[in-house]
């Protein structure tokens, strides 16, 4: 075949979120439907490919750092050198310019393509960042997954709601959803392949609606609750604005709806949220997790925060801390702002000075840690399930593990249940995780 790859050995690196990592599944199963075989690192691949995040400034500066060392790689031996994702869509034939030793560069939505690509970059630089208006399917059955037990399935791409901060829908562009039939399908394979968790990935799943039957979230939960196996499902990212009292009462009905939710907030301040375009005020979000709450007893928030959005008081800044005390977060992301490319925000001046940026997210990280220690000692004595997912960071005959509102469990096992649900028997907690042993 003139796509065939056989022989050639390729390596992966993945930055940002888990669409991307699912994204870097696809590129390594097309990549490997062309014949080409897994390396164990850059230094013995033929084909290296960075899937990059463009999201914070911080992001894109660790791509260029990557970038740095692959370059003095590529001085002691010849491989290809490719840049995917959202850093790739947003510079595009920039990146060429400005690091000739990139060989090709491609948007998250070619990735079929990529064979042809690697043919065409061992010739001549090749960039390519189109977009399909309608949904691509790369398919289960081109997807190396990263492991058994825990399936990414993808439900929807791209976003309409243009944050004024953020840069995703330039690098993801407008909302593209999934054809049902195809979610299904993935869902029954993954499941049938053993799969205990789907996660269900989008950067605003709960706008779903199938091209075809009009059906909306609430409706895909059920039919993905309905398919056999797999005991847990999850999905991420969800928006406020969205997020109807449909889709608490499918999570209410399906308990196989993992009891956990990431709720990105942002700010705690209307003001803010006003100018951030958010399409929510304070008192919504707060009205919305008290429905949440009650409609789902036990589930556990998690939440993003940006502290100094250009304008941002120390009145707005301490509205978001009430706001964390008022809610009590089982975890947070939290991120100093940083103007991006394209948005609307980096046209007003980045006006909180660096000092008090970091001054904020160190108060509000203190503050989320004594939240999160209270939170956690209050589960000490249970017995919870959890999902092994190795041996923990520590080692020592320890492993580590997700419980169903995603909290971090560590616990001590005789034999490896890597994989495997266990029960464990809390001990202890700290405000990152909780310890014990299988009950
Ligand atoms: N679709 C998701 C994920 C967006 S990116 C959502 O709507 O939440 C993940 C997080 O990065 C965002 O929730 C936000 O907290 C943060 N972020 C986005 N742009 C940023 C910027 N310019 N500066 C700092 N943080 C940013
Ligand atoms: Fe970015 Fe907002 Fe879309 Fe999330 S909802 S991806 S923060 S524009
Ligand atoms: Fe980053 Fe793109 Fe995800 S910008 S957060 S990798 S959608």
């Amino acid at each position: 075949m003139n796509d065939s790859l056989s022989g050639l050995k390729f390596f992966v690196r993945t930055f940002g979120c888990q669409m991307n990592e699912n994204d870097s599944e696809h590129i390594a199963g097309v990549l490997a439907g062309a014949g080409a075989g897994r390396a164990d690192g850059p230094e013995d691949a033929d084909i290296v490919v960075v899937n990059t995040c463009a999201v914070r400034e911080k992001s894109e500066e660790k791509l260029y750092s990557y970038l740095g060392r692959l370059s003095g790689l590529k001085r002691k031996r010849h491989f290809l050198l490719g840049v995917a994702g959202c850093v790739a869509q947003v510079r595009k034939a920039e990146l060429l310019k400005k690091r000739p030793f990139v060989d090709f560069v491609v948007g998250p939505d070619n990735y079929l393509d990529l064979p042809a690509m690697v043919r065409n970059a061992a010739e001549a630089p090749a960039v390519l960042t189109d977009w399909g208006r309608d949904w691509r399917e790369v398919g289960p059955e081109a997807t190396v997954r990263e492991n058994g037990w825990s399936a990414f399935v993808p439900v929807m791409e791209g976003c309409d709601n243009f944050c004024a901060y953020c840069i995703v829908p330039f690098s993801r562009g407008r909302e593209k959803f999934r054809p049902l039939p195809n979610i299904l399908e993935e869902v029954r394979r993954a499941a049938g392949e053993g799969a205990l968790e789907i996660q269900l990935l989008g950067q605003n799943v709960n706008s779903y609606k199938d091209p075809e039957s009009g059906l909306g979230f609430a409706g895909l939960l059920d039919l993905v609750c309905a398919v056999p196996g797999a005991a847990w499902v999850r999905f991420i990212t969800s928006h406020p604005k969205n997020f109807g009292d449909g889709i608490i009462e499918a999570m209410a009905r399906n308990p196989k709806v993992c009891r956990s939710l990431h709720l990105p907030l942002q700010s705690g301040s209307s003001r803010v949220l006003e100018r951030m375009n958010r399409g929510y005020n304070r008192e919504d979000y707060l009205a919305l997790a008290g429905r949440i709450k009650a409609g789902l007893p036990g589930i556990l928030l998690s939440t993003d925060v940006i502290v100094g959005f250009p304008g941002e008081t120390e009145e707005d800044f301490e509205a978001t801390c009430g706001l964390l005390r008022e809610v009590r977060f089982a975890n947070i992301f939290s991120f100093r702002y940083s103007p991006r490319p394209l948005t609307e925000a980096a046209r007003i001046p980045d006006d909180v000075p660096l000092e008090v940026k970091r001054r904020r997210l160190i108060a509000l990280q203190q503050l989320q840690r004594t939240i999160q220690i209270e939170l956690n000692e209050s589960f000490v004595g249970r017995d919870v399930r959890v999902l092994c997912t190795g041996p923990s960071v520590k080692g020592g005959g320890r492993y580590a593990g997700r419980t169903e509102g995603n909290q971090v469990a560590n616990f001590d096992a005789a034999s490896d249940p890597t994989g495997q649900f266990v029960t464990v028997r809390v001990k202890g907690a700290g405000p990152y995780s909780l310890h014990g042993e299988i009950a």
